[in-house]
């Protein structure tokens, strides 16, 4: 499959509404090459070079319907910053990732969030858990795995599971009130 900034599904195309099934394990070797196929996306995406080339929009995290597939398959690759001020990169290849636990702290991006399906600015704040589990098989390490993420990563993550759900970051926004005062929210 050709996955580029053509290919890629936008949100004036119904499908990207559509809910996205679980995954039988052991994976399909359809469903692995999908998998790597979305997270080599992601990696090269932000390579200036080959992104150039190939067409390809800069991404954290893509999900399967994005190219059409109702699968709950995602990949990301966020870079961070981990408690302790390090430099740290969250790179998975997830199947049927679930939020098994979430903060009643909130956050949110200060600048707003993009996604690969939107092509149209969608300003105001994006409301989501400051912290979440997740509960899913990892492809790349093969296991099951749990992740406990906070601040930017738990963000993206919660945006990609959200697409399982057919839901968009801008249904978050409320037209009316696109940046409201969140109290106790983690800004980022
Ligand atoms: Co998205």
């Amino acid at each position: 499959m050709l996955i580029n900034n053509d290919t890629i599904i936008k949100d004036d195309n119904a499908l990207i509404r559509e809910q996205s099934e679980p995954v039988k394990l052991p994976l399909s070797n359809e469903d692995a090459d999908l998998l790597e196929q979305l997270y080599e996306y992601v990696k090269d995406s932000t390579d200036p070079e080959i992104s150039e080339k190939e067409n390809l929009r800069a991404a954290v995290g893509i999900s399967a319907i994005q190219v059409g597939v109702k699968k709950q398959l995602t990949a990301v690759i966020v870079h961070d910053v981990d408690k302790n001020g390090n430099d740290v990169t969250y790179a998975y290849e997830l199947v049927n990732p679930r939020i098994t636990s979430s903060s009643v702290q909130k956050a949110y991006l200060e600048s707003g969030e993009g996604c690969l399906s939107v092509v149209e600015d969608h300003p105001g704040y994006v409301v989501r858990s400051a912290r979440v589990t997740v509960k899913a098989y990892d492809l790349l390490q093969k296991k099951d795995i749990t992740i406990r993420a906070r601040g930017y990563f738990a963000i993206v993550l919660q945006h990609e599971l959200d697409h399982f759900k057919g839901i968009l970051f801008y249904d978050h926004i409320d037209p009316k009130n696109p940046t409201p005062n969140v109290p106790n929210a983690q800004v980022i």
